[in-house]
């Protein structure tokens, strides 16, 4: 292991231990005209990140636990969510992908009024679309949802996918002392400036990875959720061809990823429908290496020393139902543009060139002006868009670092990159943007209310990369 994890321990993530916390869940679920009713205490706690001999870790989360409890619903059942804040400051929970109406957005200020220590609040709505989405808080973003505050929301579609197993992965960047404590400095302009808060510790499902056992044959769904603070992945498997059925909980063509690796972005979900062909008893790696000279292995396959579960080849990988996605009238649709401004430049010069909106503190901008923070009231929106009407966006990456760019409300087409037509029906609500790219996403204005629009580099969205769409 050459990544800068301090340290490692064995931990087996097993099926048990993954279905154990899916009943937990299920167990609160009611006929389908009822809610499933679901309370979630944000507060501190201490949970033993690294394992021994370090001690455990002060953290903020839901639930007592890291990563925060996962929510599970059937697509078109309705979900009550009893949010107790329990923490020394505000917060909210954003319900990030999910197409929930405005007011159930989680946005302080502009959607609803931050929920004040020792009060509570109830989200309520029904996710239009099954798949995979998380949850994390959209106050002071930086510290919560960088000191632990992320839990899975997986809407599964009416009709069981047919695999063996359905694994959710939730994978954070953490930057640890060698006490194992979450390190100070979360506001730093410098690296704000920068690549953002990378951390030196990744963690899945909240503690470090070490072996996840398989057994040979068996065909398994992984979930993939990348909720670091600014950490860029790209995956690979070894010895295993892995293809991608949903990108950001939405499903595309299925198909094998470009030079077999999976780019996750902050915020960004895959799910992978993966046939476990390796040997019985031996080991894979599954490795990341997008900063160049950090790779790591993240985890590795176990393959328990037992025949294959099955003989035959399976039949290609199943394709999703299809979500209940406007498709945007790409012919009639009103065009704007974005541009993404600001950060430190490779000379060390900030990018300043036509930002006079650049407020005092901000490192980016979009479009000239900079919105920075997590939420505010009266937010004067970017552009109005009419109800209903179709959008292509063209976001035009001017600066020097990669930004995975997310509206809230909805999930957007990606339809080119640098002017080639993206495949696979790839429809996301988080795209990551490289340095000087362009790409153009299309969508219906069907969801009334402002919403959000940000990087989910959280450094980079505090600091400015952040607007406002008002759909009326
Ligand atoms: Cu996960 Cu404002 O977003
Ligand atoms: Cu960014």
């Amino acid at each position: 292991h050459s990544g800068p994890s301090i340290n490692r321990r064995a931990l087996l993530i097993g099926g048990t231990a993954l279905a154990a916390s899916a009943s937990l869940v299920r167990a609160g679920r009611a006929a389908p005209a009822e809610p499933n009713v679901v309370e979630l205490t944000a507060a501190a706690g201490r949970v033993p990140i690294v394992g021994a001999p370090y001690p455990r870790t002060d953290v903020w989360c839901y639930g007592d636990r890291v990563p925060g409890p996962e929510i599970r619903v059937r697509q078109g059942e309705r979900v009550r969510v009893i949010v107790r804040n329990d923490l020394p400051e505000e917060t909210t929970v954003h319900w990030h992908g999910i197409r929930v109406p405005n007011s159930m957005d989680g946005v302080p200020g502009l959607t609803q009024p931050p929920i004040k220590p020792g009060e509570s609040f109830t989200y309520e709505f029904t996710p239009p679309d099954a798949g995979t989405f998380w949850y994390h808080p959209h106050s002071d973003s930086l510290r919560q949802l960088g000191r632990g505050m992320a839990g899975a929301f997986i809407v599964e579609e009416p009709t069981a996918v047919s695999v063996d197993r359905d694994l959710v992965w939730m994978l954070s960047d953490w930057r640890l002392t060698s006490e194992a404590q979450i390190a100070a400095g979360f506001g730093n302009a410098m690296e704000a400036a920068m690549s953002g808060r990378v951390g030196n510790t990744v963690t899945l499902n909240g503690a470090v990875p070490d072996e996840v056992p398989m057994r040979a044959g068996e065909r398994i769904r992984l979930r993939l959720v990348n909720t670091s603070l600014a950490r860029i992945m790209s995956l690979r498997f070894e010895g295993h061809r892995p293809v991608i059925v949903a990108i950001d909980g939405q499903p595309c063509d299925p198909h094998e990823p470009e030079r077999g690796r999976i780019l996750l972005g902050p915020a960004m979900r895959v799910d992978l429908v993966i046939d476990m062909q390796g040997e019985p008893g031996r080991r894979y790696r599954v490795i990341d290496d997008f900063y160049e000279g950090l790779s790591y292995w993240l985890a590795k396959f176990v393959y328990e020393d037992k025949p294959p579960l099955r003989a035959h080849h399976l039949e290609p990988s199943p394709s999703l139902p299809r979500n209940p996605l406007p498709e945007p009238d790409l012919a009639a649709a009103e065009r704007h543009e974005l541009r993404l401004q600001g950060g430190m430049m490779g000379g060390g010069m900030m990018g300043m060139g036509g930002m006079q909106g650049m407020s005092h503190g901000a490192s980016w901008a979009i479009n000239g002006t900079s919105m920075t923070g997590d939420g505010h009231a009266n937010m004067p929106p970017l552009l109005t868009l009419r109800l209903g009407r179709s959008y292509v966006l063209t976001i035009r990456n001017e600066t020097a670092w990669w930004h995975p760019m997310h509206l809230h409300g909805y999930s957007f087409r990606v339809l080119t990159r640098n002017g080639t037509a993206v495949p696979h029906r790839r429809w996301a609500d988080t795209v990551l943007v490289p340095p000087r790219d362009t790409v153009e996403v299309a969508f219906v204005a069907d969801n009334p209310g402002d919403w959000m629009m940000h990087c989910h580099v959280t450094n980079h969205q505090v600091s400015g990369m952040m607007t406002v769409l008002r759909v009326a």
